[in-house]
């Protein structure tokens, strides 16, 4: 499959790099609104810098397109590709509104093109070993998943994090944990969250201060059709050192724990109940961190194969719907003010 990257910013070299490796995908060109990012990218890896997005789809060596733009551009692009009969693989979220993003399914469906979409790390060996050991009963019946997706500060390594923080970081990144609980237990049927804005006042890597406009920390439940609860935390503020953007699913006979559901080869261990945590095998040889090109990989096979594609539109479309309902529940939700109060105690001395 030969793909064009649409957006050449953080995330662009690492899908370039990952196409060059990967065994039936081939990069061929590459376009930015702004052109000297485009050409910076296309320098670096050897391939053409189209214009615009119309010289892409005017192109007859592209079969698919890689949006790689920001959030609030993803459908606009998306849509124009679709109509001019192009796959497409987006970046998360499909789109901003649930809307928008099943009119792209339904637009990729007359148009005859498929529409592939991120987060595609489920398709991951440690979150498909997960999923295997869910669904052959190594821990029972699940009934409560925590879902960390803490992703710190990042403006501290994000050049441009206006547009993220726009988004918050329920659509930024409780989206992956969101994806892989989704694709295992199925829809989600109610959702109730709070968030609200811990540290507003921040600084881009320019040193220019600026001001959060939307939460950087959701909480939010949801119940899935199957029966299964989840907790997500959601966070621009709270770093993950290895540890909070994990998931943990309880059941009848014991608990799983996902360390990471970015990675590909993320720690995974197995507690029998009431025991500790031990390591489970993976079910074959993991690609190491994010692997970048999954996804299209998986739309490349799907098309040689006729068959449809995992990372299909309408599970992108209904956690869209998801995202919708947690940014409304927290900011509708009902909330009980508390009016009692007490005096503080000193510590113990010994303490001091
Ligand atoms: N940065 C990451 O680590 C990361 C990781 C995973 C997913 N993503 C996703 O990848 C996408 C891009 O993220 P990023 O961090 O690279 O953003 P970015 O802001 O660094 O880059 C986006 C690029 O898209 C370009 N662009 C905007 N509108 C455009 C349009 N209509 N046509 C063509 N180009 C356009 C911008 O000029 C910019 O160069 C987002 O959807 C994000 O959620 C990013």
């Amino acid at each position: 499959m030969r793909v064009a990257l649409v957006g050449c910013g953080s995330v662009a070299r690492r899908y370039a790099r990952r196409i060059g490796e990967t065994d039936g995908l081939e990069l061929v060109g590459v376009t930015d609104v702004a052109p000297d990012r485009a050409a910076a990218v296309a320098g670096e890896f050897g391939i053409r810098r189209y214009d615009d997005l119309g010289a892409v789809l005017a192109d007859d060596a592209v079969d698919a397109v890689v949006n790689l733009t920001v959030p609030q551009a993803h459908a606009a692009v998306t849509a124009t590709a679709l109509g001019a009969g192009k796959h497409v693989h987006t970046e998360k979220p499909v789109a901003l509104t649930y809307e928008e993003a099943s009119e792209l399914a339904r637009l990729a469906e007359r148009r005859g093109v498929r529409l592939s979409c991120a987060p595609t790390t489920w398709l991951g060996a440690a979150q498909q070993t997960a999923w295997k050991v869910i669904r052959d009963g190594g821990i029972g019946t699940v009934r409560v998943a925590y879902a960390e997706a803490n992703w710190g500060r990042i403006e501290r390594w994000h050049g441009d994090p206006e547009t993220l923080y726009a988004v918050g970081p329920v659509v930024d990144v409780g989206i992956y944990p969101l994806t892989i609980l989704t694709m295992i237990f199925g829809p989600a049927r109610r959702v109730t969250a709070y968030g609200t804005v811990l540290e507003r006042d921040r600084v881009t890597l320019a040193g220019a201060p600026f001001a959060l406009a939307t939460d950087d920390f959701v909480v939010a439940l949801l119940e899935l059709a199957g029966g299964v609860v989840v907790r997500l935390t959601a966070s621009f503020y709270v770093e993950h050192y290895g540890k909070q953007r994990g998931i943990e699913f309880h059941g009848d006979r014991g608990s799983l724990f996902l360390a990471t559901w970015a990675d590909s080869d993320s720690r995974l261990e197995l507690a029998s109940y009431e025991r500790e945590y031990t390591a489970v095998p993976l079910v074959r040889e993991p690609y190491t961190g994010i692997d970048w090109g999954s996804g299209l990989r998986e739309l490349a096979e799907a098309v040689a194969e006729r068959r449809p594609h995992r990372t299909s539109a309408d599970h992108a479309a209904h956690v869209v719907e998801i995202l919708g309902a947690i940014s409304e529940a927290s900011r509708g939700g009902a909330t009980i003010e508390l009016a009692s109060t007490f005096e503080p105690r000193p510590p113990m001395e010994w303490a001091r």
